[in-house]
């Protein structure tokens, strides 16, 4: 039986309010000052008090930023690569306190829960650029969310009482529901699959190569913010759907949806997408190529090498890495150069901006590199 790999930091944290205790918090910051919360920021919201984000009980304070960005660990000596920030206005930061409760007010409109604001700090973004996403440079997605947040950062504990509706209901997993599920599939190992894509034959073939040595699969696909080219994730569940109906035994694999925003930041993102599935309760996490990568910031397998550069045990969880997957016609199946000869031009395999290519122009994508259902949702979608 699936015994229930500990959260990270030991403890699954749960900021979630209700009831009486929801009342008591209204209660006392009836008059409280409202920040605006963007979406990315609710995404965030909602991974802390799920515990998603777990041990984090709130917006880092400066402490556990600098320590985070200058180390990629918490002050607890706990790994943690990405920082998690709420910016402000200078014009709202001056009619701030620390010590002051503050209402948390999200794009919907709603106020969702409160913030005690223990530091209010300026953060030297150009150093966090340069350290979390190796660039300053603004063409680099993450690196604009980093500025278009305000310039000053609050840090505190939530306590959190409305979360948006979920986008895909019957994939509403929060870590908590996620382990039970786990649990009573009686799996005792999981690995968990990150993706911002549709589901093409090279994901397959290493989720399967996983599910060949551990006992389930979690599709945690991520549906938070991402860049604008990146394909909508209604589009995207749809394709997931199709490829776990037709091609995976369904006993092996839970569905589950990712509410958290996409960061682009490469190796140190891989270390913290591993992390957020051990909170979820995967034992195992896949690192491929070029993971959570953008254009070409970073080595195709430097998200893998990152790794190294931790205590494995304090991880908690276990990578495994797969080479730039591929159709080779020589062997007529799924290879990387790990397992196959070939020579580049038997390899099949198709970059993100050539399939966009393709679909634009109403062109099949090749069944060698993506599964005629899956092929035939995107160009459906693209006609829409
Ligand atoms: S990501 O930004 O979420 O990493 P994507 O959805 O494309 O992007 O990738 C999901 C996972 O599959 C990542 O671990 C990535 O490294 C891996 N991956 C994607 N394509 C390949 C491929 N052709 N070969 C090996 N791994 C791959």
């Amino acid at each position: 039986m699936y015994a229930g790999l500990d959260p990270h930091g030991g403890v699954l944290i749960n900021r979630l309010v209700s009831g009486q205790e929801r009342a008591l918090w209204e209660e006392r910051t009836r008059t409280a000052p409202r920040i605006p919360l963007s979406e990315r920021a609710m995404s965030d919201v909602e991974m802390i008090a799920t515990g998603g984000f777990s041990p984090l009980t709130g917006f880092m304070n400066q402490a556990d930023y600098q320590a985070v960005v200058e180390t990629m660990h918490l002050p607890s000596g706990l790994p943690w690569s990405m920082p998690i920030t709420l910016g402000v206005s200078e014009t709202l930061a001056a009619s701030l306190r620390e010590g002051m409760w503050v209402r948390l007010h999200s794009p919907q409109g709603l106020d969702v829960g409160v913030m005690e604001i223990q530091d209010i700090y300026r953060p030297d973004r150009e150093r966090e650029a340069q350290k979390v996403y190796k660039t300053t440079e603004m063409a680099h997605p993450g690196v604009q969310a980093l500025y278009e947040q305000g310039p000053v950062y609050l840090g505190g504990p939530l306590w959190v009482w409305e979360l948006p509706a979920p986008p895909f209901p019957q994939y509403h997993l929060p870590p908590a529901k996620s382990r039970q599920v786990f649990q009573e599939r009686g799996w005792r190992t999981v690995v968990g699959f990150q993706t911002r894509n549709p589901i093409h034959r090279a994901h397959e073939y290493i989720q399967k190569c996983a599910l060949e040595i551990v006992d389930g699969l979690f599709l945690h696909p991520l549906v938070g913010a991402t860049k604008s080219d990146d394909i909508p994730a209604d589009v995207r569940m749809r394709c997931y759907e199709v490829v776990i109906e037709h091609y995976f035994p369904k006993e092996r694999v839970v569905l589950g949806v990712n509410p958290a925003a996409m960061r682009y930041a490469g190796p140190r993102e891989a270390i913290f997408h591993a992390l957020v599935r051990k909170n979820y309760g995967c034992t195992h996490f896949i690192v491929g190529r070029d993971h959570a990568g953008v254009g070409n910031y970073y080595g195709t397998y430097e998200a893998q090498e990152i790794f190294r550069e931790f205590d494995p045990q304090a991880l908690g969880i276990t990578p495994l890495f797969f080479e730039h997957a591929f159709y080779c016609t020589r062997t007529q199946s799924m290879a990387t150069s790990k397992t196959s000869p070939s020579r580049p031009e038997e390899r099949i395999h198709l970059s993100g901006t050539k399939v966009r290519e393709l679909l634009r122009r109403g062109e099949p994508l090749p069944p060698e590199f993506s599964r005629p259902e899956v092929a035939a949702i995107l160009m459906a979608a693209m006609r829409e």
